[in-house]
């Protein structure tokens, strides 16, 4: 399986397919091994998913040198504050069994959340990339006004956002404004969540190529320029996910794609403006 990379601003080759691993919990290692036997070497994964040692695990026991991995994880929403950032940072490298990831990312932008201080939090990232504990860093669920934060104070400009993106709700303003700027957009549930699959429009431009539905909303995502690391849990959809080098959307099925778009109604995560899930956590000053 020959999957291709694209390269980040500093220079870092990102594999442009990877899998996604939210929501996967004790059956993570298994679904990882198989995935990596499949040929995926872009894992994903966060501190939130409370999944990176069975990532690590499976890293690990794979045999395949751990420069052939490209891992990202996410700072979690109660670590924010510098102090508990660098801590929990340490614990994703031990947890992940590495001395570096290949990406970290700011998870979500919490607004609301340690006075909305996003400059600080981003600085511990600078600090991880330059000790090379992290190979590349970026934010996730950052809209303009969030990146616009970010660069009054930063040294380094994110190198990546990973937002939603799938043809119910592409974030085409988004992802243009990180490619306006450089960054490399990743679009999270690629597959609307397992929604695409029975699109009747992607069900109709995928006959005329012999492909699912679940391949043409990936290609559509690849020919944007985007990152994607589509979520499955069994060998064969990780074949099926990653069998999408072989052939090309032409503009008219584009066209008919775009037509799927929902806008914020297609939307199956939060709005990061919103974004609330702060509930049972500790106060910041404890
Ligand atoms: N940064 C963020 O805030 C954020 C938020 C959400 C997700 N993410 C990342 O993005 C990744 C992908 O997003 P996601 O997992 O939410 O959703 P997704 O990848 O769009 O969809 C996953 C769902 O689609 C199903 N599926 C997989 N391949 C399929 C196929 N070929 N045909 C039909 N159904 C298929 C999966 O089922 P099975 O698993 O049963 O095979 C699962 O139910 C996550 O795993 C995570 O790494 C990041």
């Amino acid at each position: 399986m020959r999957i291709p990379d694209l390269v980040l601003m500093n220079g870092v080759k990102i594999p442009q397919l990877g899998l996604g691993t939210y929501k996967l919990s004790d059956n993570t290692a298994q679904v990882v091994e198989s995935a990596i036997e499949v040929g995926y070497r872009h894992i994903d994964t966060a501190q939130m998913y409370g999944n990176e040692q069975e990532v690590g695990r499976a890293v690990a026991s794979s045999g395949i040198a751990r420069s052939e991995f490209f891992l990202t994880s996410k700072l979690d929403n109660p670590n924010h504050k510098p102090d508990v950032a660098r801590r929990t940072f340490e614990q994703s490298l031990d947890d992940l069994q590495t001395d570096y990831v290949d990406l970290f990312l700011i998870h979500w932008p919490l607004p609301m959340y340690y006075n909305g201080d996003l400059g600080a939090t981003w600085a511990v990232l600078e600090e991880f990339y330059e000790q090379g504990a992290a190979r590349a860093i970026g934010v996730s669920n950052f809209l303009e006004h969030h990146i616009d934060q970010v660069m009054e104070t930063a040294s380094l400009r994110p190198m990546v956002n990973q937002i939603e993106s799938h043809p119910f709700y592409p974030n085409t303003a988004l992802h243009l404004y990180d490619r306006e700027l450089g960054i490399v957009t990743e679009a999270w549930a690629p597959l609307g969540r397992g929604g695409v699959a029975d699109n009747q429009v992607l069900r109709s431009i995928g006959n005329q190529y012999g492909k699912t539905p679940a391949q043409v909303a990936i290609r559509w995502g690849l020919q944007r320029g985007d990152v994607l690391f589509p979520k499955a849990s069994t060998k064969e959809r990780q074949r099926e996910n990653a069998d999408v080098f072989d052939f090309h959307l032409s503009p008219e099925d584009l066209l008919r794609i775009d037509g799927m778009n929902q806008g914020v109604d297609g939307r199956t995560g939060m709005d990061p403006d919103k974004m609330e899930r702060l509930e049972g956590l500790i106060p910041l000053e404890n």
